[in-house]
């Protein structure tokens, strides 16, 4: 049996109490089903600012009564010190996921985005060393490697950042370095790739692609592609994200503690080559999108040209092993967008 599945088999005979801050978003949501469903005992914390109650509504649709039973919500904001405070009273493990998404949000409104990613990370910080936590994990970004060139991207080498939003999630991992060294907590950075699934919400201007692209296909609008099409990422399904927060929470060798590990499969799939997957597997279901092309328009002003993460370390030292490449992700994401927004 591997290191995940071993992980699992002992928690799900042990509960323990978690915190999941944005919870009502996509990653959240999903974490907090995945623990749920362990039998585990989960206070979330989310404002709804991008999230949605219809996220919580149906997680507590996917699982037990009972299941249901363990999840406390708070309303509230990290922005506030105090509901942090009250978020993190009595928890073993955080995962912080609560942030203002997106580079281009960020670029236009820097200053919120500031407000959330680093101000709110740090009440964060603040309240889980006061509660004693036993270990905090949160979401850093894969944008932290900014304009380096290099590929795969291996965690020590980064280039400056390219956006607002790159600039808070590397000032997460400097706070995260400083309150391991200063107050002696137990952190662990996932510097997440593009990463995909059911519940990313298609819709706004600040949509991710994938999710963007699928509602676009199925409603018969364009899709648009910025630049040529050669823009490429690393894409990475939901379901090893949530391996990652398990295995970085669990795991007892305090060695791996207070580092950040690339969250992605290792691969590279181009802007034009994902069109051509989610075209092939709706054109079947969806006649009308014979004969469709996308539409190129300007490249987009934050972005990197490619990306593709190196996740020998986290294989390494924390046993990942992905479940899904990004073929399998889109098979499993798909059945969730054509059943939900059609
Ligand atoms: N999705 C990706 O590809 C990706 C890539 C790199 C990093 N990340 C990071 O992963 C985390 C989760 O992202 P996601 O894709 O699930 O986004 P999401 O927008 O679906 O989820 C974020 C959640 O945080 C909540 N939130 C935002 N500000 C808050 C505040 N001030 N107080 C309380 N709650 C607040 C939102 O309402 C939302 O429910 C974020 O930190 C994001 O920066 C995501």
């Amino acid at each position: 049996m591997d290191n995940y599945n071993r992980l699992m088999e002992q928690l799900a005979g042990q509960q323990r109490k978690w915190l999941i801050t944005g919870v009502a978003g996509f990653i959240g949501s999903n974490l907090l089903e995945h623990l749920l469903r362990l039998g585990q005992s989960v206070v979330g914390l989310d404002n709804f600012s991008t999230g949605k109650p219809a996220n919580l509504q149906e997680v507590r649709e996917s699982v037990s009564p009972e299941q249901w039973q363990s999840f406390r919500f708070i309303e509230g904001d990290i922005c506030s010190l105090s509901t942090c405070r009250e978020a993190c009273r009595g928890i073993d493990y955080v995962l912080h996921e609560a942030a203002l998404g997106s580079v281009p949000r960020s670029i236009e409104d820097p200053i919120t985005s500031n407000e959330t990613n680093v101000s709110g990370f740090l009440n964060m910080l603040v309240a889980a060393r006061d509660a004693q936590v036993k270990r905090f994990v949160y979401a850093a970004s894969s944008s932290t490697y900014g304009d380096h060139p290099g590929l795969p991207k291996a965690e020590d080498i980064i280039g400056k950042p390219l956006s607002p939003y790159a600039v808070t999630k590397y000032v997460n991992e400097l706070y995260a370095e400083v309150f391991a060294r200063t107050y002696g907590m137990e952190l662990i950075g996932l510097r997440y790739f593009n990463v995909f699934g059911r519940r990313q919400d298609p819709d706004g201007a600040y949509a991710a692609v994938i999710p963007k692209w699928i509602k676009a296909m199925i409603k018969g609008e364009p899709v648009y592609i910025n630049g040529t099409g050669e823009t490429s990422r690393d894409f990475c399904y939901v379901e090893n994200v949530i391996q990652m927060n398990l295995l970085a929470s669990l795991t007892a060798d305090g060695a791996v503690v207070n580092q950040v590990y690339n969250t992605a499969v290792n691969a590279r799939t181009d802007l034009n080559e994902l069109y051509n997957k989610l075209h092939v597997r709706l054109l079947p279901l969806y006649p009308a999108l014979q004969g469709c092309k996308p539409v190129y328009r300007d490249f987009r002003r934050g972005d990197v040209m490619h990306s593709q993460a190196d996740i020998g370390k986290a294989e390494r030292l924390l046993g990942y092993s992905p479940s899904h490449m990004i073929d399998e992700g889109l098979d499993a994401a798909l059945g969730w967008y054509i059943g939900n927004l059609t």
